[in-house]
């Protein structure tokens, strides 16, 4: 990114974020939203929310997470279209883990053509399946925050509290090898459809993901620094 500057969505419009489990969405996703002055929404982080929460939803989703499948389209479309109907999200989104099938695509693409809006960019972490178990078995992610590190590519404090709120990290249930190769699986047989949806449309960029964290957090700057439709604002 050009130090000093920000880039800024124009209007109501949503970026997306798409990644196999372990692409290193999460990791990317907060300073992008902050970048692009949107909210980062994240589909699996809002599930959790609703678990530790004891809602409905949260209560259903939780043996579809367990076990690595995807919760139905129908009860994450309307927490998505909840969470974007927020004061915060006036402006968009950045949406991180959804759309995660074709049919969760154009529901999206439907409910934001009714506000106004649209999808203005889908982002694609491209990393290849054998470094993903890696990644997801290292991982460490802070119970109260959501941030996200790793063992040895980006080392958590020494008392495995969280250097940006304090909480305490944990490791995920959905993070055992023979879980994620499931949910590596259900990527490519589920996600692939809707990325090729947003490929047909001409707005996906692929971001070599397989690289060091700021490397591929300059990629991802610069790819939407040159998208047309965004705005360089000091
Ligand atoms: P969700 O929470 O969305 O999980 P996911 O998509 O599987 O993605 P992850 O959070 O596991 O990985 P990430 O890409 O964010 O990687 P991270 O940055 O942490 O979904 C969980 C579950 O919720 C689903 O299985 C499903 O049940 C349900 N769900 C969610 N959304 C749904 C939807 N739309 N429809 C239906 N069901 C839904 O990075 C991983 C690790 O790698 C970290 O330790 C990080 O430090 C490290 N790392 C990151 N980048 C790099 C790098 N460049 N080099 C080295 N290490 C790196």
């Amino acid at each position: 990114m050009m130090e000093g500057h920000n880039v800024v969505l124009d209007t109501f419009a949503v970026a997306l974020l798409f990644g196999a489990p372990g692409a290193g969405k999460g990791t990317q996703a907060a300073y992008l939203a902050e970048t692009l002055r949107i909210p980062h929404i994240a589909s699996g982080d809002l599930l959790r929310y609703h678990r530790a929460a004891g809602t409905l939803l949260g209560r259903t989703a939780q043996s579809f997470m367990d076990r690595g499948s995807l919760v139905p389209d129908a009860l994450v479309v309307e927490m998505i279209v909840q969470r974007l109907d927020q004061p915060d999200a006036r402006r968009g989104g950045l949406l991180d883990g959804f759309p995660r099938t074709y049919g969760q695509a154009i529901e999206l693409d439907e409910r934001l053509g009714e506000r106004g809006g649209e999808v203005r960019i889908a982002l694609h972490l491209d990393v290849p399946p054998r470094a993903l178990v890696e990644r997801l078995a290292g991982r460490w992610t802070c119970q109260r925050c959501q941030s996200v590190y790793h063992e040895r590519f980006n080392p958590p404090r020494p008392d495995f509290t969280c250097a940006v709120c304090r909480g305490v990290l944990i490791q995920r249930a959905d993070d055992r090898r023979e879980i994620v190769e499931r949910r590596v699986r259900i990527f490519q047989r589920e996600t692939v459809p809707a990325i090729r949806h947003y490929e047909t449309q001409g707005i996906l960029r692929r971001i070599d993901g397989d690289r060091p964290i700021d490397g591929v957090r300059a990629s991802l700057l610069a790819t939407l620094a040159d998208v047309e439709s965004f705005e360089l604002a000091s």
